[in-house]
């Protein structure tokens, strides 16, 4: 199959879905180069998406293979890298605390904290939103719940940028090493002085065989739950209100009747979320997918992004319509590796929307702010700053 460079598609970090639409047209999986892999499969019909995400011959644990053995790493023994059972006895370990009701219960935190984001923010009348509530809303949420609320937020977010969207000279800097580096102080501080939170009951926690988790299990643990709760939860809070101020049209809806919050965060997910490509999967044997073969021991990618706009599953799909209510969309992922946050990233999405349409009714783009910056990569789709007024 003839491989396609992502890299010769100037525009594709800031408008994929053309070129996703054209791709689903000839067929649902290709064979690209990006700026990290020479060669990937990359699956973007939504069904052949949807089924490979819930294969068990597509595996997570790269080290299982042979190919990757070699960069190794702590923060690599997290639930998002491993398979059954590995996978299934570090999620069980932490399921019960991101359950609905267990989050709900959350609910007076995430408000307040908004609130006190908004309070900082309003009388500006402008600001980058992404800088003033749509990174520190997450960032602040997940510290408190694992216990970390004075983690260094810069140094932390530096890191995290540089290992999630990283630029080539950041990746050139082994941002990986020194994310590692960072957890394994913040873990012994917390052995240390331990407290009521997630991190000092996971440091004690016993699995049903009693076995308690590895130093690496913990770094890994730490890793998955700090920078997934917060990389991707800032992009839906800008890419959701960017979705918004580019449709008057549905802003309007929104503000007349806020009881469509809940069904616009989903369409938000499906239209442009925040996660364009789910992490690397390998075939573990050959498998089919649509007609083509691909073999074993090779990389996937599955396009989220990309299956949010198929036209064969959402009518209409490049239109954005807050009431279309986009039952099964991928954002959240789908099988054994759904995300586990997904109901606190919801109910963050929506008090923080909710919240900031109220409290600046004339919400626009600052046009003072420029031309985009993108977020490189195909992992995550969202802008560095989000400059608005009100
Ligand atoms: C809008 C916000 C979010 C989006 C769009 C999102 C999206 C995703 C996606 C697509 C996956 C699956 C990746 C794959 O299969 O390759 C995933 C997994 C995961 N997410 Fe999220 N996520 C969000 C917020 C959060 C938050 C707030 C947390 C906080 C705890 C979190 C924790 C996780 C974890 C631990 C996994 C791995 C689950 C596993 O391997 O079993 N996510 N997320």
């Amino acid at each position: 199959m003839a491989v396609l460079d992502l890299r010769d598609l100037p525009d594709f970090t800031a408008n994929p879905y053309p070129y996703y639409a054209k791709l689903r047209a000839e067929g649902p999986v290709h064979v690209v180069r990006t700026e990290q892999t020479e060669r990937i499969w990359l699956v973007v019909g939504y069904e052949e998406a949807r089924s490979v995400l819930a294969d068990q011959r597509f595996g997570k644990d790269w080290r299982t293979t042979g190919r990757w053995a070699a960069e190794a790493n702590p923060i690599s023994a997290n639930m998002l890298e491993l398979d059954a059972p590995h996978h299934t006895r570090l999620r069980r370990l932490v399921v019960r605390e991101f359950t609905a009701r267990r989050i709900e219960a959350l609910r007076p935190r995430v408000t307040e904290v908004t609130t006190a984001l908004l309070d900082a923010m309003v009388p500006a009348g402008s600001a980058d939103l992404v800088d003033a509530l749509a990174f520190p809303l997450p960032m602040t949420v997940i510290c408190e719940l694992l216990g970390v609320p004075d983690i260094d937020r810069d140094t932390f977010r530096t890191l995290s940028n540089g290992i999630v969207t990283p630029t080539p000279a950041q990746r050139e800097a082994d941002p990986v090493g020194a994310m590692s580096a960072y957890l394994v102080q913040l873990i012994e501080d917390k052995r240390s002085s331990p407290g009521d939170d997630l991190l000092s009951a996971l440091i004690r926690s016993r699995d049903e065989g009693g076995d308690g988790l590895s130093a690496d299990e913990l770094v890994g643990m730490a890793f998955v739950l700090l920078v997934a709760g917060h990389e991707t939860t800032v992009n839906l809070i800008s890419n959701g209100v960017r979705a918004l101020l580019d449709h008057p049209d549905q802003l309007a809806l929104l503000r007349a009747d806020p009881g469509l919050l809940d069904g616009a965060v989903e369409e938000m997910l499906r239209y442009d979320g925040p996660v364009e490509t789910a992490t690397f999967r390998f075939t573990r044997e050959a498998v089919p997918v649509g007609s083509t073969v691909i073999p074993a021991d090779e990389a996937v990618l599955v396009a989220l992004a990309s299956g949010g706009r198929d036209p064969e599953r959402f009518e209409d799909p490049d239109t954005f319509d807050i009431r279309r209510a986009p039952q099964g969309h991928l954002g959240f992922g789908h099988g054994a590796h759904y995300c586990l946050g997904a109901p606190l990233a919801r109910m963050e999405a929506r008090i923080a929307i909710g919240a900031l349409l109220e409290r600046c009714p004339d919400l626009a783009r600052d046009p003072a702010g420029g031309e985009p910056e993108w977020l490189p990569g195909l992992l995550m789709r969202g802008v560095r700053r989000l400059p608005v007024r009100w």
